[in-house]
Order: C-alpha cells, then structure tokens, then sequence
C-alpha cells in the first residue's frame, strides 16, 4: 500500500510534520520492497522504522508531559502497543519465522496514517493553545 502525502495529514507542526513525512517515506520504501526485494533489504528498512517512530514517539510524548497534555496515558498506550506490533513483526521476520506480508505493510501503514489523521492532530491542536509560553524552552530531548 502506497502512501501518498498530503495536506490531510498535516498536523501543522513542523517538527511532528516533518518526523511523519519521513514515516510515509519509509513506508513507502517498505512497499517498494513487498515484491522483489530480498530479505537484507526489508530487515534493514524495518530497523529504519523502529529507530525512526522510537525518536518519533519520544518526541512526542516529551512535549505532551511538557505541556500536560491530559490524554497523554491513552496516546502514550496507543504508540506502545504500536510499537509491540512493530517488534513482533520484525522478530518473526528476522528469526524466519513469517516473511513480511503486503497484510503487515498495509498494517503499518494504516495504523500511521489513522494515528497522525486523528490522536495527533487532536494533541497538535492542544500544543497549539498550551505551548506558547514554553516554546523558548528549546526542543526536547530525543531519546
Ligand atoms: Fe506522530
Ligand atoms: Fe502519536
């Protein structure tokens, strides 16, 4: 599943824009790899992602505790049980168990999308109206 970028999916963050934008990419380079692309290939785009939506997710969940956001529990809940799937998908396939399925890829890629289209574009609207007098604070800290 091809997923294409668009003005939807803005959140009009820039930094979280710009962390999503680099998700629908490599998304994008995993579907690219469904048909032909060998087993080294996949593993690494898959390792790409993990390292990608944990600096994501730590961005994100910085400036919610920053700024108190109030559903900080059910957003964080939602990145962690994301990212268990995304590590139970990644062992299976590097341990031969199940290769990486078109069902899997379309999974990622739903799931980002419906997440960026709606939790975080409800916690953006909060930053908006609660971050104004922190914005000096500087960026957060990556994990
Ligand atoms: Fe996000
Ligand atoms: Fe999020």
């Amino acid at each position: 599943m091809h997923v294409e970028w668009s003005k939807g999916l803005e959140t009009g963050h820039l930094e979280i824009d710009r962390d999503h934008q680099g998700i629908v990419d490599i998304i994008n380079r995993l579907d690219g790899l469904l048909d032909h692309g060998n087993t080294a290939e996949i593993g690494e785009i898959l390792c790409t992602l993990t390292e990608y939506v944990i600096v994501h997710f730590g961005r994100e969940e910085q400036l919610m505790l920053r700024t108190r956001y109030p559903r900080y529990d059910a957003h964080m809940l939602c990145h962690c049980q994301f990212f268990a799937n995304l590590t139970r998908f990644t062992y299976a396939f590097e341990t031969n168990a199940r290769g990486l399925s078109r069902d899997i890829q379309e999974y990622l890629a739903d799931w980002l999308i419906e997440h960026e289209a709606s939790e975080d574009k409800h916690f953006v609207t909060y930053l908006n109206d609660h971050d104004a007098g922190l914005s000096g604070a500087g960026s957060p800290t990556l994990l």
